[in-house]
Formats: structure tokens, sequence, C-alpha cells
């Protein structure tokens, strides 16, 4: 309803408003100080923003919430055609909470409980809007169990360039590629790389489908007809979730790395050397962050790879690019997966982070020339007219070529300037300072400065800021 001007004015020159023109939104005024009392002001609790902020993706994520755990129940019928969900959330309120969303694409919601009671909810595109029966007060522990069931289909949302999330392989496998906003099509979440949480993920499907996740394992089980597939992945943002479903057969190395393949496919060329190169990045990184290290080839045709977290993602299409794409992957498992983006503009923390390591990859496979001959490639990619420095992409350009190429430019420049002792003693101080918490490219530069000092600090800057491409770096 429009207020009328003059209600307007006259409201203005109030100098308290009513009691009733309190937006429905704020929080309560404190109480009169004048008497001494013991009665406390009711808990009026806010409704939680529906998105973060985030500068590229605004509507991702949810405010007024951390997540701690999930524990997804999904039940999957013969065609994987249908799914039926049971999610529970437990989160810790940083807000008094009258209301809050979390991110949910698709499907029938058919029941909503708030530390078990029945709540009412609202469905928009992006989001479920619950409101429990009691505000939920700040700083408290409570769950969110939400059950709902439909189709396993891909979010497709934004200008992002690909649908995310739910992805078909050939033979009717169902498998995620869910970076940077497709778990919101999987379960409710608060889809945003800057809320980890530990995942209890347990998958129910016929026989004789096959599921395929990170994290540890439990040995599968049968109930009601239905083979039970359950994991635990500490610590891991929604996106990095691993999943896939049908029919895959392990093949596992002599070093005990497993790499499912769909279909009856052979182990590709360089998926047999995982191990070599995470025992290559610990000696340049520090140990590797998680418990489990493996990857899953899906029979399909899409042309990438995902650092679900520790177990990686390739198609067919991906696969093929070898040991380049299996370093790439593994590199991200610290620049992404341990550490986590603050913003999805920040990208290039991960993209470019994973770039340099294939290079250095390549320099320990097969000596220094093939690592400058990578160097070059990359700076004569990024010194077309057009291309615009790596930090911070406009619109959703999330994956372009200056975030992979000019950002691991940065570091080997970085490289080049303090010399290799220096250098990995950085990355390996940088790994240590930020595992487990998020990063932005601000805190990072910081972190430049405050450790290799201000001409290192505006070389990165240079590199991933300005709009000129600096020179080539390398001699
Ligand atoms: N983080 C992924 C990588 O390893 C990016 C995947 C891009 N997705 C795509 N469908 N092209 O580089
Ligand atoms: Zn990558």
């Amino acid at each position: 309803m429009r207020r009328s001007a003059a209600l307007v004015v006259a409201l203005a020159a109030c100098t308290v408003a009513p009691p009733d023109t309190i937006a429905t939104n704020e929080v309560a005024p404190p109480p009169p100080t004048i008497a001494a009392t013991t009665t406390t002001a009711p808990v009026v609790g806010v409704d939680g923003a529906p998105g973060l902020g985030d500068r590229m993706f605004p509507e991702l994520g949810n405010a007024g919430y951390d997540v701690l755990t999930y524990d997804i129940d999904l039940t999957f019928d013969a065609g994987l055609a249908e799914l039926e969900g049971n999610v529970i959330i437990e989160a810790e309120a940083t807000v008094a909470l009258r209301s809050f969303t979390v991110d949910l694409v698709g499907y029938t919601v058919t029941s909503v409980r708030v530390d078990g009671g029945e709540s009412a909810f609202a469905r928009g595109p992006r989001d479920l809007r619950i409101t429990p029966p009691d505000v939920i007060p700040s700083g408290e522990i409570f769950t969110v169990a939400v059950s709902y069931h439909g189709l396993p289909a891909p979010v497709n949302l934004t200008d992002f360039a690909f649908p995310t999330g739910w992805q078909r392989g050939r033979g009717g496998s169902l498998f995620l590629f869910s970076e940077p906003d497709g778990a919101s099509g999987v379960f409710p979440a608060n889809d945003h790389p800057s809320d980890r949480a530990d995942v209890f993920l347990t998958v129910r499907v016929p026989e004789p489908h096959v599921v395929v996740s990170g994290g540890e394992a439990a040995a599968v089980r049968f109930e009601g007809g239905l083979g039970v597939h359950s994991f635990e992945i500490p610590s891991v943002a929604p996106y990095l979730v691993p999943l896939a479903i049908g029919d895959f057969t392990p093949i596992e190395t002599p070093d005990g790395v497993v790499t499912w393949m769909g279909g009856d496919a052979p182990l590709p060329e360089g998926f047999e050397r995982q191990a070599e190169i995470l025992s290559a990045f610990e000696e340049d990184l520090g140990p590797y962050p998680f418990g489990q290290s493996g990857a899953v080839v899906l029979d399909s045709d899409l042309p990438a790879a995902l650092e679900t977290q520790t177990l990686s993602t390739y198609t067919t299409v991906s696969a093929a690019w070898g040991t380049f794409v299996i370093a790439h992957e593994l590199a991200h498992q610290w620049f992404g997966n341990e550490i986590s983006l603050g913003q999805w503009d920040d990208i290039w923390l991960n993209e470019g982070f994973a770039t340099f390591m294939t290079w250095r990859w390549v320099e320990r496979d097969a000596g220094r020339d093939a690592y400058e001959s990578q160097v070059r490639g990359a700076w004569e990619a990024v010194s077309v007219p057009g291309v615009p420095p790596p930090d911070h992409p406009s619109g959703q350009d999330l994956f372009n070529v200056s975030v992979y190429q000019r950002g691991g430019l940065a570091l080997a420049a970085l490289r080049e300037f303090v010399g290799d002792a220096e250098f990995f003693s950085f990355l390996r101080s940088y790994v240590a300072a930020f595992a487990g918490e998020t990063v932005t490219t601000e805190s990072f530069l910081i972190f430049v400065l405050v450790v290799l000092g201000p001409q290192a600090e505006d070389l990165v800057t240079d590199w991933v800021r300005s709009e000129d491409l600096p020179a080539y770096p390398l001699g």
C-alpha cells in the first residue's frame, strides 16, 4: 500500500515513530532505562536476507546463520528419474531469526521442521523461506529438517554460461558438477563457498546402481531392497560435494589410489600417477589436507573437470587431458577446497594457483624448459587485446582465460622475483595460515605484503589488477 505524501511528512515530523511504523524486520529498540527492572525485552528476530551479497552471485547463500552439518539422505528410483530427499541441517544462528532462507531449486517440498516443530515455508526460484514456530535466538544451534521430492535437474538461474548441479552421463548415469551454484539443485544448502560444513551423505539406490562420493565411505548395506551408500565428508563447501550414480568400476593402482570408471572403460593415461603428483605437491605445499584422494571418470562429453573434495570428477573428454588436468584438480584440493573463496569473483585465487601448480608439475615431470614453455604459452594467451586482469572478472565470467593464465602468471612472476626458496616457503605459509579459512584478493595481498614486503605486493597487484599486462616474467 502507498502512503500519502501528507502522511509521510507527518511521520517525518514525529521525533519518535509510533510503534506500528517500526518495520517488522528491525530489532526492537532497547527498553527505556528509567525503571530498574528484571524483565528483558522480547526477542523480535529478523527475517534473514536470502543472499550473502556475493559480488558476482548476490542471491547465493543465506544470511543469519552458519551451517555446521548437513545430513543428506537421497533415495532414487531404478531409472534415476526421481529422487526423494530428507535433509537435516544443523546450524548456528548469528542473529535472532524470525525467519530465514535455505537455497533450494526445483522439487516439491512436503515438510519443514525447525527443532522438530512444524514450520511454515514459502518457495522462491532460488530459496525456501522458513518461518519456525518460535524466534531462534542469536547464538543458538538449531536443526532444520526438509523433506522434498522431484526430478534431479540442473540449475539454470543465472547468466552463468552452463547449467550446474545434476548432469546426465551416457547410459543414464547421474553426477554432480555444481560450481558455482548447482548444490542448490541437490539439497537445501547455504550454497556459498564461504560456509563449509561437515556432510553426512546417504544415497539409496536399487541395484545394480553404484554410488561414488568422497570422504570416508561406509560398507554398503541393503535395506528395503535398496543399496545404502554412506559417506562422511568433513568441512566441505556445498559445490564441492562429489556424487556420481550409475555403473562404475573401481580401478585401484598399486599405490592404493582408486579411480571409479564409468562403464567398462579402462584407466585413462596419467591416472596411474595421482599419488606421484600428490607427493610432488606435498613437497611444495605441505601435507595434503584431506584423509582420502581418488577420482571418478564419467562417460560423458562434458568438456570439463571439477575438484570435488577428495574425489575429483572427470569426464571421458577431460580425462583425456592426462596429468595436466589431474595436477590441476589435485592442486585445487589445497587452493579452493582447503582454502575457500570469500567471494566468487576472487576465483583467480583458485584457478590461478591450480594453473601455476600444473606448470610446476610439468617442471618436475619434464624439466625447467617445459615449465618455461607453459609460462610462455600462458603469457601469449593473455597478451592479446581485450583480456582483462584476473581479479574481479565482470558479469558472470567466472572461468575466463585471464583468471587461469594471468592468475598463474602472477605466481610465476612472484617466484621469479623472490627466488625459489622464499617463494615455496611463502606458499607453505599461505596454506598454513589460511587452511580452513576463506580468502579474498585483499587478504591475500596483505599476506604477500606482510611476508614478502611491499615490492612483492606491488608486483602481484599489477599482475592481478592492472589493466596493462606486465612484461613477460621469465628472463
Ligand atoms: N574449477 C573447475 C576447474 O577445475 C572449473 C570447471 C569449469 N566448468 C565448466 N563446465 N567448464 O577448472
Ligand atoms: Zn580449476
